[in-house]
Formats: C-alpha cells, structure tokens, sequence
C-alpha cells in the first residue's frame, strides 16, 4: 500500500525542477503586485527592511519546517500531519491548508483573470494612443464588466488546472521549467530599462533608504503577513511540494535558495515598478491599481512602451500561473491521496469548483478584498504558527534534526533553526493575530 501510493504519487524530477516549482509557487502576484503597493502606501525603506527581517527570522524557519514534513512524510497536507502525529488533532493543520487553498486560488484567479487581460491589451496596443484618463478607466471598465473578468477568470483557471492534471514532473515542473526562466529573462530586461529611466534615482532611494520614523507597528505585521503570502508558506503548500522530494535533497540549502529567489525578485519588481512611476511623477502609495492603473500609463508615454508593456504583463501572467498551480496542487493532493480520485479528475472537478466559488470576487472587488482579508489576516498566520509549533513542540529533537540531513556539520546552524521556530516564529505570529483581533 505504502510504495503503491508512492509510486502513483509522482516526484521531481531532481532538485532543479523542485526548486524552480518552489521559486514558481512563491513568486506570484505577491511579489509583482502586492509588494510594490505596500511598500508604496508603507513608506518604502524602512518596510523593506523590516520585511527582510521577517524573511530571515520567520519565512525561512517555516519554509524549512514546511518541506521537512512533507519530505518526511510524502504525503499531502492533510495526510502529512496525521502520519507523524495521529493521536492529536494535528491533522487539524492540514485540513485549514486546503481550506485555504479553496479560499485563496478563488480570488487569485480574478486577478490572475486580469492579467491576462492586460496581456490581451498590451498585444493589441491599447495603452499607446490613450490619455491618462483613459488608460485609469480600463482598469474600471474591466471591473464594472464581470463578464468579462469571468471569461479571463476561467481562462486562467484552465491554463492552471491543465499543468496540475499534467502531474507532477509532466505538468508542475515542467510548465516551471518553461515560465520561470522566461519570467527571470522578461524581468532582467525590464529591470534594465527601468533603471535607465530618470526617476531611477527617487526609486533607489524610496525603496533602500529608511526612514524609520515612518515605520508604524501595523507596518511590521504587514511585512510578516506579507512575507508569509510572498513565501507561499502557512497552508502546507510546501509541504505538499517538498513531499514530491527525493530521498536524497538538501533541503536547507533549497529553503535558502527558494528564500533569496522569492526576495531578489519582489525587490527586482520594486526597481521596475518605482522609477517608471517616478519618472512619471506617478504616487507609489496608489494602492492596488498600481500596476493596473498606474504603471499603464506611464507604458504608453515610453520609449518602446508597447514592448514594456507586453513584457511586464506577459512575466505577471506567468508568475500567477506558477502560483495558481501550487494552490491548487494542495487541494488536489488531498483528493489523489486521501480520497483515491485520479489527478485528472481531482484537478478538473476542484478547479471548477473554485473557479464557482471566485465568482462572487469577479463580481464584487470588496469581496475579492475581503476573501484576501480573511486569507492574509487569519488562514495563514495561522496556519504558520499551527506549523511552527508543531515542528517545535510536537516533533522531538532528532525528527527535527532530519531537516539537516545531508549537511556536513549541522549542528550550529541546527540549534539557530530550532530557536526561531520553537521561540521566535510562534511569538511573531502570534503577534499578528493578536493585532487582527485588536487585542495589541
Ligand atoms: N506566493 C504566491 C505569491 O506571492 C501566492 C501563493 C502561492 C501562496 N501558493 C501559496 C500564498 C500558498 C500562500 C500560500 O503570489
């Protein structure tokens, strides 16, 4: 039975390929779209650095602690928990996993859905010839149109459900295989031509100079909630991913590379993002539409903006869709391994139903806002303090030590790891949900 499911269960091919998934699954709109707006409405520098911070003292933790159940255990979210702790109610863990993953994939479809729309409007020029005015109103025709939104909705949500029933390494990895690397090439290109323009200088000093006295407590637990998210991590989606490891994978060194991935490219986005809009005199703290309003209209004054434009939409569209994979990779899972559905099957039938269950944020951007709300500000924190706790309190010392398996002299590095997630993970974390529920 063990070795059957297994076997059916499908791997990577090697670490490469899980690496690029994992990089593919973290890199998404989070990193392209959320993390410019907020650190534009946070005040730049000094949310940076704070949000590095909680990379490194709770991101990474937890992204270890999330690939060391499911490598451990090969099981999917659900399944994961309860094989290493039956009796206790752990399994609790996973379930709110693919809850999440219902939650979360239904609204990031719609703006998954948007994307595409954009790439549609940057093929067919609608940005050049426009005035300011105009350009903003696309991004409100397009929401006042939920048919529309609908359509690209589903779209994406077939693009995303057809790499999922493709299977691990014949679907996930290998639509990783071909979008990461076009998206890495898209982004350097933008990069270089973002940099080349005159607000590059404002740019560079919003995004890397703090000002610290603009830095607010709400704005540190922003930066984790947004950490979390950006890291895909407090919904088992890294367990899932890393229960399709090999026996023989490094998985400290995969959580450093995921981690600096994930990083470097939310900052790259920041330095396409930033000096466009400076050099337009554009305000970095517009909010959500900032990529969807903003940034089109300095597209349509630059040089070479049809180009830009083309590129920037064409690089979101594929990290959403890495993303969208992984989201809906967990709830499959659950399906294939618990429940015996075939992946096709599992894939199709809960693709729809969560394509159903976004309709209502195709409908109404509140409740886009609020589905997000309840995923960001509860499901996650969560989640990850449900992990880290486990890893900390539940695991004993020499299941955690597997984490460093393969590693020459782990033990330093071993007892720093064990520190954060027992003591300082849960603590941070708790700190969020204290905040939401206003109790700090
Ligand atoms: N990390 C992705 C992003 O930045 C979104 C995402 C994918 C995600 N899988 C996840 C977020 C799992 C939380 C949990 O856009």
């Amino acid at each position: 039975m063990d070795t059957e499911t297994k076997d059916s269960r499908g791997q990577w091919s090697g670490s490469l390929g899980f690496v690029l998934a994992a990089i593919g699954s973290a890199v998404g709109l989070g990193n392209v779209w959320r993390f410019p707006y907020i650190t534009g409405e946070y005040g730049g520098g000094a949310f940076v650095v704070v949000y590095i911070g909680c990379v490194l003292l709770v991101g990474i933790p937890v992204l270890l602690a999330e690939l060391l159940i499911g490598k451990k255990t090969q099981r999917n979210a659900v399944g994961a928990f309860r094989s290493l702790r039956p009796r206790y109610p752990w399994a609790f863990t996973g379930w709110l996993g693919v809850v999440s993953g219902f939650v979360i994939l239904s609204y990031y479809g719609v703006v998954g859905g948007w994307v595409l729309h954009y790439v549609y409007l940057s093929l067919i020029n609608a940005f050049s010839a426009s005035t300011p005015d105009n350009i903003a109103g696309l991004f409100g025709a397009l929401g006042s149109n939920p048919l529309l939104q609908i359509f690209w909705h589903g779209v994406f949500m077939v693009f995303a459900v057809t790499f999922v029933a493709g299977g691990i390494s014949r679907g996930i990895e290998l639509g990783n295989k071909i979008m990461m690397p076009a998206l890495f090439s898209l982004l350097s290109l933008l990069v270089a031509y973002a940099l080349q323009t005159p607000g590059t200088g404002a740019a560079v000093e919003f995004l890397f100079r703090p000002r610290w006295e603009q830095l607010s407590p709400a704005a540190v637990l922003e930066a984790l909630g947004q950490a979390l998210f950006s890291m895909s991590l407090g919904m088992a989606a890294m367990v899932t991913y890393g229960s399709y490891l090999g026996k023989n994978s490094n998985m400290v060194r995969s959580a450093f590379t995921i981690a600096v991935g994930d990083t470097v490219v939310a900052l790259l986005a920041g330095l396409v993002v930033f000096p466009i809009a400076f050099t337009f005199s554009l305000q970095p703290s517009a909010g959500p539409s900032l990529i969807f309003q903003t940034l089109p209209i300095a597209f349509s004054q630059l040089a070479a903006g049809y180009f830009v434009a083309l590129a920037f939409f064409t690089l979101l569209s594929f990290a959403a869709l890495t993303s969208a994979m992984s989201l809906l990779e967990v709830v499959a899972a659950y399906f294939i391994d618990e429940r015996h559905w075939s992946r096709k099957k599992a894939s199709w039938l809960l693709g729809g139903v969560i394509f159903v269950l976004g309709l209502p944020s195709d409908v109404s951007h509140d409740f886009l806002g609020f589905m997000d709300g309840i995923a960001t500000n509860y499901l996650l924190p969560i989640g990850a303090l449900l992990i880290a706790l486990f890893v900390g309190w539940a695991l004993r010392h020499h299941e955690r030590q597997e984490a460093f398996d393969g590693m020459a002299k782990p033990t330093l590095a071993y007892y720093g790891w064990s520190f954060l997630i027992r003591f300082v993970s849960p603590v941070a974390l708790l700190g969020i949900f204290l905040h939401q529920l206003r109790l700090i």
